[in-house]
């Protein structure tokens, strides 16, 4: 190697940061820079497309464009080139969160143009038939008045109309959903309010989305400034639903009150499409306003979530399951077949130096007398701690990464302990996200384990703890790498 070519290798590390091995394998994260929302989930020409809020030349948050992923079974993603920039005198100050749909053979965006140094936010169009290059045709969609709190359309087409929801605040500073129609994406007319909050549920309502499960009608929102309440609205934004009915050109009635639809640390401004086999897919930005994001030092910060498919139980509470596409790249299943009986507060073994794994978990409840239970990651200098409170009925994640500022405090969902408590974890180099008890709950955290701290164990604090199943696959990645155009490797 020449001598120039040896000196700029050994400045790289100093240009691209460190990199503390934390990049995702099998989720979508920006090559380079920073990611929030996922937009425009959309499926078109063989390929699953997500698209997000990016700015690209810093792991910070700044001038958003478009990044790019697609992926043909939403696990293996190949990045693309930035989607959209800002360009026109509307979208100059930020191309904010939208949607994507097939319209007329082309892949067709809606988007959030923010102009005015800011001041003002309007709908615009984009669209490419090659699902790689977009042509931007302007604005389709004014507010009207004040419209500096007018973002995040999501589309849909029903009864030969294409519809759109777009988050707002009132004038009295409730957050709202506003309903639009149109015949052609271009012409929109106003159709009202389809939701708005009461003096509890926050002051904006962003990236709102609207689509049937089981013959009813979700609204899922994501509302700012919401209080904490016991063990609900933890976070500093939250993402959850309301169930109720809708039909066009009518009222929106709810029927059940706002839910949370993940319980973990990070986890906002979630979007869902339909595949095209009809499953409702989630896929969340997995990270939260104002976290640590200590993977900038690396040049890149957020990612994205495990796609999830969501249904809904005959109690109109959301189902969330990781896609069904997991199955196929589980490999290298090491697996016990009695079960282990976990006592004396010496934890079990369940996986060491685990990376990219998807590990399934089932705790025989009516065997298990301890009143604290469950998994363990790390050790004392950096861990995740999954434990079950049987006098709580609830189960726990705790994050301790103090070198990295994240010692906050846990987060909880409630859980049914009458049978058999079932946990499908999948761990990525900078995440997990906890499936409990197949579609009854999810927490989704990011985590930041260095050298040493990637070992899971199953512990007990006091009685036994009966694990009657375990299954820990690595999860391959077999076709395009993730970190294709990742810079600084
Ligand atoms: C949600 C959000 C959206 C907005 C985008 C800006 O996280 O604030 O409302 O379109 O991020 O990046």
């Amino acid at each position: 190697m020449s001598k120039l070519l040896l000196t700029i290798a050994a400045l790289l590390p100093i240009l691209c940061g460190a990199d503390h091995g934390w990049y995702p394998v099998y989720h979508v994260a920006p090559p380079q820079g920073w990611m929030n929302d996922p937009n425009g989930l959309s499926y078109f020409d063989g390929y699953y497309h997500a698209f997000y809020q990016h700015y690209p030349y810093a792991p910070e948050w700044g001038l958003m464009h478009w990044g790019h992923a697609r992926s043909k079974n939403m696990l293996n993603w190949e990045h693309l080139p930035i989607a959209l920039t800002p360009s026109l005198p509307e979208d100059i100050d930020g191309i904010f969160s939208g949607s994507g749909v097939v319209n007329e053979g082309n892949l067709t965006l809606i988007y959030t143009g923010v102009s005015g140094n800011s001041t003002h936010q309007e709908q615009c169009l984009a669209y490419s038939s090659d699902g790689v290059n977009f042509t931007k045709e302007g604005v389709v969609l004014k507010k009207g008045g004040n419209d500096e709190n007018f973002r995040d359309p999501k589309l849909w087409w029903q009864d030969d109309s294409w519809f759109v929801v777009i988050g707002s605040k009132t004038d009295d500073n409730r957050g709202e959903v506003l309903l639009y129609r149109s015949p052609d994406l271009k012409d929109w007319s106003y159709e009202g309010v389809l939701a708005s909050a009461d003096d509890k549920l926050g002051y904006m309502w962003e990236c709102p989305d609207f689509f049937t499960l089981n013959n009813k009608q979700i609204l899922l929102i994501n509302p700012q400034g919401v209080e904490q309440d016991g063990y609900d609205y933890q976070n500093l934004y939250q993402t959850g639903y309301f169930v109720g009915s809708w039909a066009p050109g009518g009222n929106y009635t709810v029927e059940e009150g706002f839910k949370e639809i993940d319980h973990g640390h990070d986890f906002y401004a979630s979007q869902t499409f339909l595949a095209p086999d009809g499953r409702r897919i989630l896929i969340g930005w997995l990270a939260m306003w104002e976290s640590e994001f200590p993977e900038g030092a690396d040049g890149w910060a957020a990612m994205l979530t495990l796609p999830r498919e969501l249904t809904l139980s005959d109690s109109n509470v959301i189902e969330v399951r990781p896609i069904r596409e997991v199955q196929k790249y589980r490999e290298e299943i090491s697996s016990n077949s009695d079960p282990i009986t976990i006592s004396g507060g010496a934890p079990y073994g369940l996986l060491a130096d685990a990376k990219a794994n998807e590990v399934t978990v089932r705790f025989d409840t009516a065997s298990t007398t301890a009143k604290t239970y469950g998994l363990f990651f790390g050790n004392e200098a950096g861990s995740l701690n999954i434990s079950v409170n049987v006098d709580l009925g609830r189960l726990f994640v705790t994050r301790y990464y103090p070198n990295y500022n994240i010692t906050e405090s846990e987060r909880s969902v409630a859980v049914d302990l009458s049978g058999p408590l079932n946990l499908d974890v999948f761990l990525d180099s900078s995440s997990i996200e906890i499936f409990v008890n197949d579609g009854a709950g999810v927490l989704s955290s990011r985590i930041y384990p260095v050298d040493g701290q990637r070992d899971l164990v199953a512990y007990q604090t006091d009685g036994v703890a009966v694990l009657s199943q375990y299954k820990s696959p690595i999860l391959r990645k077999v076709e395009v790498p993730i970190v294709e155009n990742k810079k600084c490797e």
